[in-house]
């Protein structure tokens, strides 16, 4: 196992860069499956979660090779179109193979995925969303089949509520269906726009991707493409907000600032000077004391969820009470005991947490818990007093990519180690 060593206090100054979407490359590896032909990606993070999504489309007999960020994938035959329930277990994200694998071959066996750290998170909505597409679904032993013998055919979905990847399952298993789908209440996140991007790429017709109502015409075959996975903007924000809560001048460079108009608006209401110096990059500042600044988690456009732990860190900076709403996943609030261990001051009733600051943070022994929650406290950590150390890193390295280099080169002083 290893540990992060923080040593807090210095502020950063650096220009950091920003790596390609984990959850912008999850879908776009996924929709590889869908053609014979050679999809080449682009700008793929280097991190754990992809390294589990090249095993499990190896899995199925597809051909991958991995050349630093660019990834070939090659779906020539696939020989198990079966998502196996050690691989799921470490990654929810794997239900995304189960819309293109049955798309593809007319039938797809995922194992259903556990419980998980920040919610219940079930894949009900994808399951229902594929029945509408004319897929059979059987559950058995832990794991769902779907069956299309003669191919999906389109039809009207329309989902309860929002969801990223049901959505992106969906597009998927659309492009090859017979006619025309119309998938209603859509997640309009920017991930869902970049895999629309390459699904058109391959061949696909699609239009709406960004808005709540996609369309689909389904085609017969997709063939080959090239494409460039989009900016990660929760890695953005993270380095954005690693700036404001240790107040350095940090710019964050290679970055979408559309992505990231939610967390804009609130920095600045929280006193953070944000300034977009280049089309790609971003720049933060901190003139004055921080203040206190309510904040609600939504689907995209909305304060994304992938930063709430985030910016609860730097709300323990702010002077004043804030009150953090999580609406999209019911327990997402785990790094809440562990930053209340570094001095925070921080209630939880039931989906709010409401932060009173601002407090002096210390470093202390703490646990990571998910990526997210890791991620508050490495940016915790970095605004303490003395030492933090970090444990269970594996679950930070799932979707950041070589983060302690990154923010070492910008001035902080973190310290992997094994124990
Ligand atoms: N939900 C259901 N049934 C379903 C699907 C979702 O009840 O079939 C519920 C979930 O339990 C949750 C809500 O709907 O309460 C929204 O979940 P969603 O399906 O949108 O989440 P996801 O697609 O599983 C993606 C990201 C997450 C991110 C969420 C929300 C990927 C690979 N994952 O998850 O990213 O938090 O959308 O924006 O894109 C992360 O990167 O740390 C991460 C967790």
């Amino acid at each position: 196992m290893e540990k992060f060593v923080i040593q807090g206090g210095a502020p950063l100054s650096a220009t950091i860069p920003v790596s390609g979407s984990k959850n912008s490359a999850l879908p776009a590896l996924a929709a590889c499956l869908l053609t014979a032909e050679p999809v080449t990606l682009h700008r793929i993070p280097p991190v754990r979660d992809i390294g589990t999504m090249i095993d499990l489309i190896r899995y199925s007999g597809a051909e991958v090779h991995v050349e630093g960020e660019r990834v070939t994938i090659t779906a020539a035959s696939i020989d198990k179109p079966e998502a196996p329930y050690e691989v799921v277990k470490t990654m929810r994200a794997s239900s995304l193979v189960l819309g293109p694998l049955v798309a593809r071959t007319g039938c797809a066996r995922v194992s259903m995925p556990g419980g998980c750290a920040i919610g219940a998170r079930p894949i009900n909505l994808h399951v229902t969303a594929l029945q509408h597409l004319g897929a059979e679904i059987r559950q058995d032993h832990g794991y769902i089949e779907a069956v299309a013998p003669n191919g999906l055919r389109g039809g009207t979905v329309h989902f309860d509520r929002i969801t990223v990847t049901g959505t992106e399952d969906i597009l998927m298993a659309a492009v090859l269906a017979r006619g025309e789908t119309i998938i209603e209440n859509a997640a309009r996140e920017p991930e869902v726009v970049d895999l629309a991007h390459l699904l058109t790429r391959m061949g696909a017709k699609i239009e709406g991707a960004g808005t709540s109502t996609i369309r689909v015409q389904g085609v017969d075959k997709l063939g080959g493409a090239e494409h460039t996975i989009i900016a990660d903007r929760i890695e953005a924000g993270t380095f954005l907000i690693a700036g404001a809560i240790t107040r350095g001048d940090v710019a964050v460079t290679g970055c979408v600032p559309e992505h990231l108009r939610a967390l804009i608006a609130k920095l600045q209401q929280a006193g953070v000077e944000v300034t977009e110096t280049a089309p790609d990059t971003l720049r933060v500042r901190v003139p004055g004391s921080l203040r206190n600044t309510d904040m609600t988690t939504e689907e995209h456009p909305g304060f994304a969820t992938d930063l709430q732990a985030q910016f609860m860190a730097l709300m323990t900076q702010a002077e004043g009470i804030s009150f953090i709403t999580e609406k999209i996943f019911e327990n997402r609030f785990m790094h809440v005991q562990e930053l209340a261990r570094m001095g925070a001051n921080i209630r939880l009733e039931g989906r709010q947490a409401i932060v009173a600051g601002s407090t002096r943070l210390t470093g202390a022994q703490v646990i990571a818990s998910d990526l997210r929650a890791s991620a508050s406290l490495v940016l915790a950590a970095l605004a303490a007093d003395g030492e933090t150390e970090i444990d269970r890193v594996y679950h930070i390295d799932r979707g950041y990519d070589r983060i302690e280099a990154k923010l070492n080169a910008a001035g902080a002083n973190i310290r992997r180690v094994a124990h």
